[in-house]
């Protein structure tokens, strides 16, 4: 009887390593499904700013930089939900054929959001005004290359 449990344990993990997309993430649907939500919620974050850096919304240095606070953390959150395996949502294939160029249009783009929060913590509007910019080209740099059209 243990033994019976102990094998069952020892192919439980085996399965596990051997399929690392389902490390975090029972199926792809899963994976995909989590990678959208992580991007609408870094969409909602982000975009609520440009009001702000447009000039159309005065700027409040305290809330913008606790907004970019929880943007920065939110930026960690979708590119676990790329693995392999996990193909399909809005993701061109290029994203998992061009495995290197993703990448660094991910490291760009957590680059960019650094900046941003190191210019928000400044209370500088232009500082702020710019770092947003930059954030914002690098959100298109990577939707240009790996998002599908819609
Ligand atoms: C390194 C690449 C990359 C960067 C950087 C990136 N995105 Fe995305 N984004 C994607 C991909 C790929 C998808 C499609 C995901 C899917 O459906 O499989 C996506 C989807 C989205 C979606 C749609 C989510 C949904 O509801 O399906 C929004 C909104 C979005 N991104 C906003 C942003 C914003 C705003 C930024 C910058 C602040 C950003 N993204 C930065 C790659 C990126």
């Amino acid at each position: 009887m243990k033994k019976r449990i102990l094998i069952t344990a020892i192919s439980a993990v085996m399965v596990a390593v051997a399929t690392p997309a389902s490390a975090q993430f029972a199926k792809p649907e899963q994976a995909i499904s989590y990678r959208q939500a992580s991007m609408a919620l870094i969409g909602s974050h982000f975009g609520r700013m440009a009001p702000v850096a447009k000039k159309e919304v005065p700027f409040d240095a305290a809330a913008i930089a606790a907004n970019v606070e929880v943007l920065s953390v939110l930026a960690q959150l979708p590119w676990a939900a790329f693995g392999a395996g996990t193909e399909g949502g809005d993701t061109k294939p290029e994203a998992w054929s061009d495995a290197a160029g993703f990448k660094k249009d991910q490291d760009d783009f957590l680059g960019a959001i650094e900046k941003l929060q190191v210019a928000s913590k400044s209370g500088d509007f232009d500082a702020f005004r710019v770092a947003f910019g930059n954030v914002g080209k690098s959100c298109k740099t990577c939707h240009d290359a790996y998002r599908k059209e819609k």
